[in-house]
């Protein structure tokens, strides 16, 4: 394990009946820089995602900055300082917008939590309930309930998903301006190489829960193997 990894996963699989989500996998993540985690359909993304903050069981090891958390329940994750969102946002539809961001930290950090909402560009939306919110939005309310949470990691699933290309790269470069000022290191799952090469410092690249290729940008982008499985499948 490096002492510069915020996570160190270690021979990690994750088993549901009949399919392997995850494969002996061992990945590092620096505490330095974005990463992104890339791969085709059904690589093992998001289980990946789900087994670092405890939604699934599975098998190996996991260290958040040094520390095992593999025996811990999601919400002592949480609390340890794993935030995420989700492919398909989970909001509470009957709460409003700006009460379903302060979810994430249950405490009265409303000025900062209007502050962020105004940032991320949602902030008249603060009184509507999430239920009427379409989808687009309903993804920037998750992202700033964990982007307001802190802590040192942040996972985010498919981020810029149904978003324009003008718009993806707003939220990454508020995304990353947030993570920046409060020392969260970033991790997303995202298939548009774009948008990984303009904002992720580092690549790993699953193909049926294993590990196929890490690396920056420009190196996986030189990656053979890489392109065929899966760049390929994208040009
Ligand atoms: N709860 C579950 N029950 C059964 N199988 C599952 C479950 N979650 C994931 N899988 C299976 O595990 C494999 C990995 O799925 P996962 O969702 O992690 O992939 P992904 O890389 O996130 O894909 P996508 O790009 O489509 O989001 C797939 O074969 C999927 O069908
Ligand atoms: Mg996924």
């Amino acid at each position: 394990m490096s002492i510069s990894a915020v996570l160190s996963l270690r021979r990690c699989t994750v088993a549901f009946a009949g399919v392997t989500a995850l494969d002996d996998l061992g990945v590092d993540i620096p505490v330095e820089g974005v990463t992104a985690i890339i791969g085709p359909n059904g690589a093992g993304k998001s289980s990946l995602l789900n087994l670092i903050c405890g939604l699934v069981a599975g098998t190996g090891t996991i260290h958040l900055a040094g520390r095992d958390i593999t025996a811990l329940p999601a919400y002592r994750r949480a609390a340890a300082g794993v935030a995420r969102t989700f492919q398909t946002p989970v909001l509470c539809d009957d709460l409003s917008v700006l009460d379903n961001v302060l979810l994430g930290v249950l405490s009265s950090k409303k000025k900062a939590a209007v502050e962020l909402l105004d940032r991320l560009g949602i902030v008249a939306r603060s009184t509507t309930k999430a239920a009427a919110l379409p989808h687009g939005e309903r993804r920037l309310v998750e992202i700033a309930r964990a982007l307001l949470r802190g802590g040192r990691v942040l996972l985010l699933d498919e981020p810029a998903a149904g978003l324009g290309h003008a718009q993806a790269h707003q939220l990454m470069e508020a995304v990353i301006a947030e993570t920046h000022r409060t020392g969260t290191t970033t991790v997303l799952v995202e298939h548009n190489m774009e948008l990984v090469s303009t904002w992720a410092e580092h690549v790993i690249v699953l193909a049926q829960g294993r590990l196929l290729a890490q690396g920056t940008p420009a190196h996986i982008r030189s990656q053979q193997e890489v392109i065929d499985t899966y760049l390929g499948a994208m040009t």
